[in-house]
């Protein structure tokens, strides 16, 4: 269904999440929060720390609180506003709950179980193979719906799980009445950068990789320590050779940092085959400091005034429910479950 059947449907909003099981990275710097501050200007933005979701696969709640408090900083840090924007916690939206098991009741047991994250998740865990992992997508569905959002920045790895939120949203317009607009995967005019790794394997991770994974709290000499140990091959052995992966990899993380002339400078010594891996990576590693410190900087200063970060979560919290109760009221209505009417 078009969202533009929708009666009434808000077409602005933009709503996205971030669970909190770990340290935010460069790739998440690139890929989702720079886009976010692209966009708070002009959208409506709900930015979430989704620690229902964490849930799913960390039970353990004793390192949580400070998770969201750090993932809260760091996203203020690159440049969201809390007073532009609703930067909240996901479990403080009560009607997510609601929403949630009124979805569920239209999420089908097969198309769940065939989800990839799904199934990567019980290879990894299969342990705690729990039903909260099984409807992790109709939890993300709830968290963009509630809002009757229709753009969703996010990475590749969320197509999935943003087309199944489309499946369900249509099947409630279908099956009630129309209310939810299609939600789609969307970039701030440009291509989604992909962040590799500093290992020329894959790509940075929140709590895998480490040492191939520059986080925004890494300290300069973590930095720099990190860059230094990056694989590199033994040099190209002809004029414009082409480059291995994990020299492609150094370069590509040269280019999101140093100055245009420094990255022209090392393509041309590399295809002159005059290049010394070492100085790449020592003016990599002093421009990647130059990038993260005042973001590690700021971070650590919005952190250590605890009593100005709840006050945001308050103001979030507050913003975003005023939303989920309104989209609420047309769910209840749309399903006829208005019994005092
Ligand atoms: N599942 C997302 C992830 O792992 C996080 C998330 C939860 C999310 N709810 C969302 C992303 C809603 C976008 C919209 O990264």
């Amino acid at each position: 269904m078009d969202f533009k059947n929708i009666p009434g449907a808000p077409e602005n909003i933009v709503m996205s999440g971030i669970r909190p099981t770990g340290f935010l990275h460069l790739g998440n710097y690139f890929g989702a929060m720079r886009n976010y501050v692209k966009m708070q200007d002009e959208f409506t933005c709900f930015f979430m720390v989704a620690d229902l979701h964490s849930l799913t696969t960390h039970p353990d709640t004793s390192g949580l609180k400070q998770n969201i408090y750090r993932v809260l900083a760091e996203n203020i840090a690159c440049g969201l506003d809390p007073a532009k924007v609703a930067l909240y916690c996901q479990s403080h939206i009560h009607e997510t709950a609601e929403l949630y098991l009124y979805l569920n009741m239209l999420a089908y047991k097969g198309e769940l179980e065939k989800t990839a994250t799904f199934k990567d998740k019980v290879r990894l865990n299969p342990e705690n193979v729990n039903a909260g992992l099984l409807t992790y997508p109709v939890l993300m569905a709830t968290d963009i719906l509630i809002h009757r959002a229709m753009f969703v920045p996010v990475g590749k790895d969320q197509e999935q799980h943003l087309e199944m939120a489309r499946n369900f949203a249509n099947r409630f317009n279908t099956r009630y009445e129309p209310v939810f607009p299609e939600p789609q995967a969307f970039n701030f005019n440009s291509e989604l950068i992909k962040v590799p790794g500093l290992d020329g394997a894959g790509k940075m991770s929140k709590s895998e990789n480490q040492m191939a994974t520059l986080y925004l709290a890494d300290e300069d000499e973590v930095i720099r320590k990190k860059v230094m140990r990056a694989k590199t091959d033994s040099g190209p052995t002809k004029k414009n050779d082409v480059k291995a992966p994990e020299i492609e990899n150094l370069f590509t993380l040269l280019k999101l940092v140093s100055k245009t002339d420094v990255v022209e400078k090392f393509e041309h010594d590399f295809n002159t085959c005059t290049i010394r891996y070492g100085d790449l990576k020592k003016q990599l590693a002093e421009d990647m400091i130059q990038f993260i410190r005042p973001i590690r900087q700021s971070a650590n200063a919005i952190l250590a005034d605890e009593d100005n970060l709840r006050k945001i979560m308050k103001q979030g919290a507050e913003k975003a429910t005023i939303s989920a109760m309104n989209t609420m009221k047309l769910v209840r209505e749309a399903m006829k479950l208005n019994y005092f009417k």
